[in-house]
């Protein structure tokens, strides 16, 4: 089964062939990355412009690169929800017209869904239960997953998620944009035990908090004027993020009595975080699955991925499938609907 993928959401425009979830015949990432860099950040009308530009040439680069015509698809896939509204109606309507015209099955992608399921793409025959650690810009949870198509939800960001604390610290240290690979690399160089940034204790929670930590680095930043070197301060923050993401987790997978950990999202590219979670979970006999980092960020190999095995399950879209800026993944476990 072949799956043309989509993805919008943000600033990456990206379609993919997929198939039978688990061979990438083609996975095309189009970043806006440099018409965003100089705001410091993702201007969403910028955004939706540049996907109604770029997203025919890149299905048409990703069908060609997989050796595949339109006809040849069996289902398309795309990623609905949550993101950036007008970003995600730019990929939603491609994709419904693809599927309107070739009357075939449509799959409507959780973001999320879609970042959990790039871990399948590595290794099809992960086994459930585990629990998944999913760490991006806009989101910090730790999922519970039982089976295909279930999540539930046992710790998430109170305030800012991991990728946005890596964004906004890089901006305070006069970095670039996006700040999380700049400072992955900077802190290569660095001391992690130079400065002792704090982190966050919210007792018995496996929730998140990064605003705090965020507050102190840019306090620091300012206060030192550049008397410690740069790389101490990326990787002194950077160790404070993995520290409490990786301790979360695995409490988490005590809990649950998995005997595995996944993590996805864009922050799981984080060399950091990978090592970590490898060592620890280790430690106490819990394996890690993880993407390679290019599937980590951003693309629709991971929403046609997702499609796949929940296709199998019986899910399926129609042409009135809509678009949401936000929905939680899952039930909150022990809590109503986030
Ligand atoms: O999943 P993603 O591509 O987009 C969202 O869904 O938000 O994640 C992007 C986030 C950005 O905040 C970026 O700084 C962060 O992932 N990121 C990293 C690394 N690569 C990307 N953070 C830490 N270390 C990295 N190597
Ligand atoms: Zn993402």
């Amino acid at each position: 089964m072949r799956i043309l993928g989509i993805e919008t959401s943000c600033d990456e425009t990206s379609a993919a062939v997929v198939e039978d979830g688990r061979s990438i015949l083609s996975n095309v990432v189009a970043s806006q990355i440099d018409l965003h860099q100089k705001y410091g950040g993702i201007v969403p009308e910028v955004a939706s412009r540049k996907h109604v530009e770029l997203i025919l040439p890149v299905i048409q680069e990703a069908l060609d690169e997989a050796g595949c015509r339109l006809e040849e698809i069996d289902a398309v896939a795309v990623i609905n929800r949550p993101g950036l509204i007008g970003a995600l109606i730019v990929g939603v309507s491609a994709a419904k017209a693809i599927a309107c015209a070739l009357d075939k099955p449509l799959i409507a992608v959780h973001h999320l869904a879609g970042h959990i399921y790039a871990n399948f793409l590595a290794d099809p025959d992960i086994e459930f239960p585990f629990v998944c650690l999913v760490v991006s810009g806009g989101h910090s949870d730790i999922v519970y997953m039982p089976e295909h198509g279930t999540y539930r939800i046992l710790g998430r960001t109170r305030d800012d998620a991991a990728g946005e604390a890596f964004d906004k610290c890089a901006r305070a240290m006069g970095l670039g944009y996006p700040g999380g690979p700049i400072i992955d690399k900077l802190a290569e160089k660095g001391n992690p035990q130079a400065i002792k940034f704090p982190r966050a204790n919210l007792g018995g929670s496996l929730d998140f908090s990064f605003s705090g930590l965020k507050t102190a680095v840019i306090r620091f930043v300012a206060r030192d004027a550049g008397a410690t070197s740069i790389e101490d301060v990326a990787a002194s923050f950077q160790q404070a993020v993995v520290d409490v993401l990786v301790e979360n987790t695995l409490k988490a997978a005590r809990d649950k009595a998995v005997r595995r950990v996944l993590i996805a999202g864009g922050v799981a590219a984080n060399s950091a975080l990978r090592r970590l979670m490898r060592e620890r979970a280790e430690s106490l006999g819990i394996a890690v699955s993880a993407p390679p980092p290019g599937l980590c960020t951003d693309n629709a190999a991971m929403a046609a991925a997702a499609a796949h095995f929940n296709y199998e399950e019986g899910v399926k879209d129609g042409p009135r499938m809509d678009t949401f800026a936000t929905e939680a993944l899952g039930e909150r476990e022990g809590m109503s609907r986030l």
